[in-house]
């Protein structure tokens, strides 16, 4: 005798995960609405930022970003900075100094989304090649 087919039952399921992945992102859009509104970019902008923030911000706050002719740029060094006026210091750059402006390189959302890595101490990883 030949058993009965299996129930539907398995395909209820994507359906409800349907239903619940917009619940979920109206919550992360109201927590990141309050914390930090930055939209980060997308993962092959974050690769190149990486890459640009190692091997150029890297030539003058070195490497590892513990300072060079620049200052260190680590959490530690950031933690207690206003964020916007780090920001416009990539932008910007500081006159009088050697940290020139980025603004032709990078957005301000951009900018953001670096010192926001740099002050948590989360530095972008550059992808291997
Ligand atoms: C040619 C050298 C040079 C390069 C390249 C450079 N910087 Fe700088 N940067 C400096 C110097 C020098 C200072 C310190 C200026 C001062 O004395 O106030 C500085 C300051 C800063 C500050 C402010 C730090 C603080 O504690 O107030 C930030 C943030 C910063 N740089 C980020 C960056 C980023 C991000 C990049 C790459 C996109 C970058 N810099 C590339 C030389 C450089």
């Amino acid at each position: 005798m030949m058993s009965a087919p299996a129930p539907l039952a398995g395909d209820l399921m994507p359906t409800t995960r349907w239903i619940c992945v917009p619940v979920f992102s109206l919550f992360a859009a109201t927590a990141t609405a309050v914390d930090s509104p930055t939209p980060a970019p997308v993962p092959a902008r974050q690769s190149e930022l990486a890459r640009l923030l190692r091997d150029d911000c890297g030539a003058c706050h070195g490497m590892t970003l513990q300072g060079g002719l620049g200052s260190p740029l680590t959490a530690a060094a950031l933690a207690d900075k206003p964020r916007d006026g780090l920001v416009a210091t990539v932008l910007q750059g500081r006159p009088g100094t050697a940290m020139p402006p980025w603004q032709p390189f990078m957005t301000q959302d951009e900018a953001r989304w670096l010192i926001e890595k740099l002050q948590s101490g989360h530095v972008p990883a550059v992808p291997k090649p």
